[in-house]
């Protein structure tokens, strides 16, 4: 089967070098393989929790979506989309909401970084701290559990919020008695380069020392490069590669054989200009084209906003019955049929999920009865009895029995259960002893699952 991966983009900035080399690049590149199927939605809900300028997350929304587009993403071949399209998003985080233990969230490490910083401003806790910052971790595990992700490619500064979406998924199957949701697993590609930026430090919006990709043109782009901190030596001294951010930046870009020419270039005095041009020329090989493409797109908002209409509909093919299943699961059901009994949708999946009997008369007019496991196996056969009654007794006796006092022969093929000294009933014959052992361990779980409801 395919491997789901899914990934979320906040829509607060322009995309930087940072982000192609970290993000965008590896995952268009993973979108192309056969064996996964992708899933990338611009996280424009996420957005409005880090900003509340509107005209910022609505260009952030467009440059996001085009930087993508003109980085190769295929919008046949992946689900791309906007997480604001679906409505189903919104809806499970709050099925998510009232069963998040408030504690988990407590936790989260962007909230309590808000307040320790409060803390430490000797403010009130959770002075200035929104609910949307709060709930932050439910939101996005509505994102990833409303899709069934088996991965989802994240920052380490991620790793918490998909703990926290396994953990949700995790208690909403054992709550409902079934496996509603795919609990998806943190995938941080080891492989992939943090680039430096201008000042050395790792590129970041929040240390306003990154480069742009697209964003200014080849002009800005060469402006950038250009103020990229070097130390002082002078053409002809020898440059130390390994501790330069511009080679870390050029080696990002070219191949193997490239990044030595470059190396060498270093350490035999070229000028820090003259590698500066060289990183740019590098760079611009790569960018020139798609910066092309991300003009173009810029230009035509319409064609973008299409684009991800029709991801939309892939996506909400998928969450919409999800949803559906849930709502029933919920007891948010049409009104249609009468509650089943005891009104609750929750014990009939309990009880459903407990061992059983189910009696029924032999040919020759006796009665009997079957156990069947909480999973529908067959555990045991009874004796055959000609008064019904007798077998009732027999099922009673067994409800209370448990696993630790039931008597059990081994026969040639399957098992025999005793009660003083009587077989009462017995199991299906086995193929081999492998499969004896399991249907033992299944009958002790059955006999004490029912000597626990007893
Ligand atoms: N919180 C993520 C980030 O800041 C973005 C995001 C939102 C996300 N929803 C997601 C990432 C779901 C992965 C899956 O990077």
């Amino acid at each position: 089967m395919n491997t789901r991966v899914l990934t979320g983009i906040t829509t607060t900035g322009t995309p930087h070098l940072g982000n192609y080399v970290g993000a965008i690049r590896p995952a268009v590149e993973a979108s192309r393989r056969d064996d996964v199927e992708a899933f990338f939605f611009l996280a424009d809900y996420h957005a409005l929790i880090k900003s509340d300028d509107a005209a910022r997350i609505e260009r952030s929304r467009l440059e996001i979506a085009a930087t993508w587009l003109a980085a190769g993403l295929d919008p046949q071949r992946v689900t791309f989309y906007r997480q604001s399209d679906i409505p189903e998003i919104p809806e499970l985080t709050w099925f998510l909401t009232c069963i998040a233990s408030k504690g988990m969230l407590n936790r989260a490490h962007a909230y309590k970084a808000a307040v320790d910083k409060n803390a430490a401003a000797g403010e009130d806790a959770d002075a200035g701290i929104t609910a949307g910052l709060y709930m932050y971790p439910v939101l996005m595990a509505a994102d990833i559990l409303a899709f069934d992700a088996n991965q989802v490619p994240v920052g380490r500064d991620q790793i918490q919020h998909i703990e926290m979406a396994r953990d949700l998924g995790q208690r909403f199957n054992h709550l409902h008695g079934h496996e509603f949701f795919v609990l998806p697993e943190a995938l941080i590609e080891e492989q992939v380069a943090t680039l430096p930026g201008l000042d050395g430090r790792k590129m970041s919006k929040s240390y306003d020392n990154t480069i742009p990709l697209f964003a200014g043109g080849t002009k800005q782009l060469r402006e950038a490069i250009m103020r990229i901190v070097t130390d002082s030596r002078a053409p002809g001294e020898p440059k130390d590669p390994d501790s330069s951010a511009l080679f870390t930046i050029f080696r990002a870009f070219a191949g193997e054989a490239e990044t030595a020419a470059f190396r060498q270039a270093l350490l035999g005095g070229i000028g820090w200009g003259e590698a500066k041009q060289a990183l740019y020329e590098r760079i611009e090989a790569d960018v020139a084209p798609m910066r092309e493409r991300y003009e173009a797109l810029m230009a035509d908002p319409a064609a973008i906003e299409a684009t991800l209409h029709q991801g939309a509909q892939k996506a909400r093919a998928i969450a919409t019955p999800k949803l559906a299943a849930l709502r029933e699961v919920l007891g948010l059901r049409a009104m249609t049929t009468a509650p089943v009994h005891g009104g609750h949708a929750q014990a009939a999946a309990k009880a459903e999920r407990a061992p059983r009997f189910a009696s029924f008369r032999d040919d020759d007019g006796r009665f009997r009865f079957r156990l069947f496991s909480a999973d529908g196996e067959e555990l045991l056969l009874s004796k055959p009895f000609a008064d019904p009654k007798a077998a009732g007794a027999l099922q009673k006796r067994l409800r209370s029995l448990g696993a630790a006092a039931a008597v059990l022969q081994l026969q040639a093929q399957g098992m025999s259960l005793e009660l003083d000294g009587e077989a009462v009933a017995s199991t299906p014959d086995y193929r081999d002893e492998q499969a004896r052992d399991a249907a033992l361990a299944q009958l002790r779980v059955a006999l004490d699952q029912l000597a626990a409801q007893a």
